[in-house]
């Protein structure tokens, strides 16, 4: 089975190339990456010597490098995005660009190239904030902010895809990931990193926004799950069990790197904050999915992971570490 990954050198899609070269040692696996800010070339360079491992470096903006890629493919699990809500607030149009014309290029090459199988890859903000119960998939989609849109805007053209043409989609919506490697400006791997270093913790408005968590390795086997056993034209959702306020986050990761909790600093609220999210995903724990970590243990792996991989982030962040911190690492 050959299957190329899109945005496989970023969080989610670089720890689902790793689950699926551990899991499927027949599958040949290509990673299609622009390397933007996100990414980390340390991120893929563990995998390049496995002999089913091959990257290629492109723009799922540009068409021809995109067919190029595309050709020979059975399935296509598309992660590329721009995935930062604040980026989307300051500057939306690369949010327009990638995910909604980089995911129709994406669909249009999968068509003429006859695909098996189009994963695409979305998120529980499509539905916008729910101020009680849980999101499922039939909810109407109420996008926020320019990139929840751009989201949703996909999934649309996704579904029309298979609509109109047959082209074998299925969707999943997972809530918010933790885990190794990602970018250090999302909330858990910058408060973790600026704890580390004794800087402060920048939260927004009251620190009551709440985020359904789940870790990567859990969203890994979903979408696996969903890849071999989803039914096409359907959406899962893929959430895990866990709802949290930002401030016990926060307050979970200073007393873990036991720092001082005055390092919560309280600033202004980011415009159109979605208060809640939370997803219902009985529809894909009957096809067998099961989450394997409990949130307080895969916090913990998680903060050990950022301590032990200092050298991967402070690239990311253009810092040089410094030796004070690494010697008062887990001192207050
Ligand atoms: P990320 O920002 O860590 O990684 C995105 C990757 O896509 C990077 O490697 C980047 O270089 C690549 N990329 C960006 N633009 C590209 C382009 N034009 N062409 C080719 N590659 C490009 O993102 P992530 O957190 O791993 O998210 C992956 C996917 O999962 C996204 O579609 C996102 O919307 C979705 N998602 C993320 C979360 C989460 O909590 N992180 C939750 C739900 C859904
Ligand atoms: P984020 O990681 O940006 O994910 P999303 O907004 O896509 O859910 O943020 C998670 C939560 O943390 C969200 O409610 C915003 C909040 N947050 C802060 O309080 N401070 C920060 O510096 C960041 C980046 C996020």
């Amino acid at each position: 089975m050959k299957v190329l990954i899109t945005g496989g050198a970023g969080f989610i899609g670089s720890n689902f190339t790793e689950y699926m070269l551990k899991k499927y040692k027949n599958y040949r696996l290509t990673v299609f990456d622009a390397m933007t800010y996100a990414s980390n070339p340390e991120t893929i360079n563990k995998f390049r010597k496995n002999k089913n491992f091959k990257f290629i470096k492109g723009d799922i903006c540009d068409f021809k490098a995109v067919m190029n890629a595309v050709k020979g493919q059975d399935m296509i699990v598309h992660f590329a995005a721009e995935s930062h809500v604040d980026r989307s607030i300051s500057g939306p149009e690369a949010f327009i660009e990638t995910n909604v014309k980089g995911t129709f290029n994406m669909l249009e090459a999968a068509r003429l190239c006859g695909v098996k199988k189009f994963l695409h890859i979305s998120t529980d903000e499509v539905y916008g904030s729910i101020k009680k119960g849980k999101s499922k998939e039939g909810d109407i989609l109420d996008p926020t902010s320019p990139y929840s849109s751009s989201k949703a805007s996909a999934d649309l053209i996704a579904l029309s895809y298979y609509k109109t043409f047959g082209l074998p989609v299925v969707i999943t919506r997972s809530s918010n990931n933790f885990g190794p490697y990602q970018h250090p400006e999302k909330f858990m791997p910058l408060f973790i990193t600026r704890a580390i270093e004794c800087e402060q913790l920048p939260l927004y408005g009251d620190g009551k926004n709440v985020r359904n968590w789940i870790y990567v390795e859990d969203n890994c086997s979903g979408l696996d799950i969903v890849l071999h056993k989803g039914k096409n034209g359907e959406i899962y959702n893929v959430g895990g069990d866990v709802e949290e306020p930002n401030i016990k986050v926060a307050k979970c990761i200073v007393d873990a790197l036991s720092r001082d909790m005055g390092l919560i600093k309280f600033v202004k609220d980011r415009l159109a904050h979605d208060r809640r999210y939370a997803l219902n995903s009985s529809k894909l724990k009957k096809l067998g999915w099961k989450p394997k970590y409990k949130f307080e243990a895969a916090i913990g792996l998680t903060i050990q992971w950022y301590a032990n991989n200092d050298k991967w982030w402070m690239g990311l962040k253009g810092k040089k570490f410094s030796k004070y911190y690494r010697s008062n690492y887990g001192k207050k």
